[in-house]
């Protein structure tokens, strides 16, 4: 398959610049600056990312051009701009003052293939503290804004080849010998064309951002735009197929939608070999065991849920320490895992499908070969910290049983959580799944800030419900970058007359209630005086939960959601809001 390379300087927009190219139906990979992979003929095009460095800083990352300009279509965003202007010839220095916010293009060449279809005065964004003062010899400038004279500049050299897709692509399958020479720095020369722009095209107040990576994906690249929830899942069922033959696989299931959209997946694909586990560790939310236990059932998995609540109330007594807390949860739900694990190896599934053939009957008795996992691609994409070093972001296999000697199956790791939807909905997976707001792993654990009682899981569950149902219940409307932002995260929702209606649920990436445990307060209710908890409501807005902001939510939905809770939910006597961004604060208040 095709695929873009976009090389990481560093950036926080950079796993943003993947997931826009993935929206144009085009895959790409994240790699680190350095490892760009010269031998790889399926790629058509390269992204240099912003950084947090400055070119002159002795430390900066840099990468050789040699590997791809003139033999490849390249945008250079930021960082990456400012990297190609001073490596070919150009000059970068310190801006009289750091350039941040939106702006607006003054004059932009729309006969440039990148601005295609572009208005004049479109509104970009710049973050950047350092600016170029000149460009290579030969390139020229195809926009200025009123602070920055070369906001894009390119190199768009006669095409010397035919190709497939673009006057300039080679149809992403160019063997070594078909390398184009580098073209001379700063000369004009045949090959493929350079990009540059100093504005950030990824994030959604670059209103026609999109538009730009359009033209320079699709048009410029040649993609032959193939990559979709449908061909992923085709392609991914047949892999998982030849890949697992009649092996048995074991997965655990969270309720959450990337772990219970691999399991769809390798159902598709093996069937009733899959066996998966659904632990109920006592403090999930309210009725979820039950009902996530019953959509699982609906979509033909063979699992084996396990009620193991007393054992994690029982060890987690008396605990405090958020920490404390965490390796108990994770101690006991391996043990409960394992355990489950072992009893199932040694027999065949309960259930058996209609798709089971009798000939794979016997399959069903040989022990699990696999483990499989929803790890998606933000896990897994390597990462660069500031001395250079490239580091592996957590990724969490610990706790298998060694004894079974497994190997890791992880379908979805490719993916976006945004693609993990899509495809959960290729899949007919119910909404509700699909949207579900993540949700940490010790649960209801994490939010009740003191030890943990099945009370305190009650009142915290009672209230959670009330909040939760409140945001999927309440209506709003959105327009313009909020909508957007909605939208690309993968909600369905139709725009009419520029507007979308959704949930406030789905406006937002997380929510959830903290009971503070710990802290009393006094309150009146009717003639009566009480001496109850408070519990704090906290929503974000995020992309990756990495950074967020706290939800502006409606006064009148707080309002009714406050009376609500104080009215229904014995033991809680006050409501708050957080409105603490992260960072520095966190999502989860332990
Ligand atoms: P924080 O609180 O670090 O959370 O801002 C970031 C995201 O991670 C989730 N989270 C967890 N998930 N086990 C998990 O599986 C945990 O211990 C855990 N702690 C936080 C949190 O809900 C948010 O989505």
């Amino acid at each position: 398959m095709q695929k873009i390379i976009i090389l990481d300087f560093g950036s926080q927009t950079t796993q943003l610049i993947g997931r826009r190219v993935r929206e144009l139906d085009t895959f790409c990979e994240i790699l680190p600056y350095n490892k760009f992979p010269v031998d790889d003929p399926t790629v058509i095009g390269v992204i240099l990312s912003g950084s947090p460095f400055s070119v002159h800083d002795p430390e900066a990352f840099k990468v050789d051009l040699s590997q791809f300009v003139g033999r490849l279509p390249v945008l250079g965003i930021c960082y990456g701009a400012q990297f190609i202007s001073h490596a070919l010839g150009g000059k970068v220095e310190k801006a009289d003052s750091r350039e941040y916010g939106r702006a607006n293009l003054q004059t932009t060449d729309i006969s440039n293939p990148l601005f295609k279809g572009f208005e004049q005065h479109s509104q970009v964004w710049m973050s950047h503290g350092d600016t170029i003062t000149a460009i290579p010899e030969g390139y020229e400038c195809i926009a200025s804004t009123k602070d920055v004279k070369y906001a894009a500049f390119s190199l768009t050299p006669s095409p010397s080849r035919g190709g497939e897709g673009s006057e300039y692509s080679h149809g992403g399958e160019t063997s070594a010998e078909q390398i184009t020479p580098l073209p001379p720095a700063g000369g004009v020369g045949g090959g493929a064309p350079i990009f540059a722009v100093q504005f950030h095209p990824e994030v959604f107040h670059t209103l026609q951002g999109s538009l730009l990576l359009r033209n320079f994906v699709v048009d410029i690249c040649g993609s032959r735009q193939e990559w979709s929830a449908a061909s992923f899942v085709d392609s991914t069922v047949a892999e998982l197929k030849e890949t697992l033959g009649e092996d048995r696989v074991i997965l655990g299931l969270s309720g959450g939608v990337d772990s219970s959209v691999a399991a769809v997946l390798l159902n598709k694909a093996i069937g009733h070999r899959l066996t998966c586990i659904f632990v109920d560790h006592g403090m999930l939310r309210k009725n979820e065991f039950s009902q996530v236990m019953n959509d699982y059932k609906v979509l033909g998995l063979n699992v084996i849920g396990v009620d193991a609540s007393k054992k994690f109330f029982s060890d987690l007594a008396g605990i405090t320490d958020p920490e404390e807390k965490r390796k108990i949860i994770g101690r006991d739900f391996i043990e409960v895992f394992n355990e489950e694990a072992r009893k199932a190896n040694a027999c065949a599934p309960s259930v058996v499908s209609e798709q089971t053939s009798s000939a794979s009957l016997s399959t069903l008795h040989s022990p699990f070969k696999w483990l499989a996992q929803g790890t998606i691609y933000p896990d897994r994409i390597e990462s660069l910290n500031i001395t250079g070093k490239v580091i592996k972001s957590h990724h969490n296999v610990g706790g298998l049983p060694k004894e079974m000697n497994l190997q890791l199956c992880e379908p979805l790791k490719w993916l976006f959580k945004d693609e993990v939807r899509r495809v959960g909905r290729q899949l007919g997976m119910p909404e509700h799944l699909i949207t579900r707001h993540p949700f940490p792993g010790p649960g209801l654990a994490v939010r009740i800030l003191g030890d943990i009682t099945p009370e305190k899981v009650r009142i915290l569950q009672d209230a959670d419900d009330i909040y939760i149902r409140g945001l999927r219940e309440y209506k709003v409307k959105l327009s313009g970058e909020e909508a957007r932002r909605v939208l690309a995260a993968g909600v369905p929702a139709a725009m009419q007359d520029g507007e979308i209606e959704v949930s406030l649920y789905d406006q937002i990436w997380q929510a959830g209630v903290v009971l503070l445990s710990s802290v009393r307060s006094v309150g009146v209710m009717g003639d009566e005086r009480t001496y109850e908890h408070p519990v704090a409501l906290r929503a974000v807005t995020s992309t990756d939960a990495m950074t967020a902001d706290w939800a502006h939510l409606p006064y009148d939905f707080m309002a009714r959601v406050s009376n609500e809770i104080i009215n229904k939910v014995r033991g809680v006597n006050r409501v708050c809001y957080d409105i603490s961004s992260k960072p520095p604060s966190t999502i989860e208040w332990e």
